[in-house]
């Protein structure tokens, strides 16, 4: 089984937008900051909300339900009400293609 999932091809994938998709059941996004791709389960640790839905600033997001921020290249919180940090799904480039893996 390919554990690698495509998600956009290189091309497609404009710096400072970000893709959702379904992983395994899990949502994920991937976003394509100034220095790489980078990917997080869309999912607000703070009360569930779609990540995918905040603003972007650096390399920050910010969820759009109660205002927490989070580190986009490693999950941590950076402001509450979240406590915890989302978790990481790991993202490459291969042949040209954005991929995200399994776990
Ligand atoms: S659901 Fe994200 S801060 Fe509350």
């Amino acid at each position: 089984m390919n554990e690698w999932v495509d998600v956009l091809p290189v091309a497609e994938f404009a710096s400072g937008t970000w893709q959702t998709l379904m992983l395994e059941g899990q949502a994920v996004v991937v976003f394509h900051l100034d220095d790489g791709f980078y990917g997080l389960e869309d999912c607000c640790t703070h009360d569930g909300s779609d990540l995918s839905s905040g603003d972007v600033e650096g390399s920050d997001i910010i969820c759009p339900l109660h205002g927490a921020r989070f580190d986009i290249k490693t999950g941590a919180v950076l402001v509450p009400p979240a406590e915890e940090d989302v978790k990481v799904v790991a993202v490459r480039v291969d042949h040209g293609m954005v991929q995200v893996r399994r776990s």
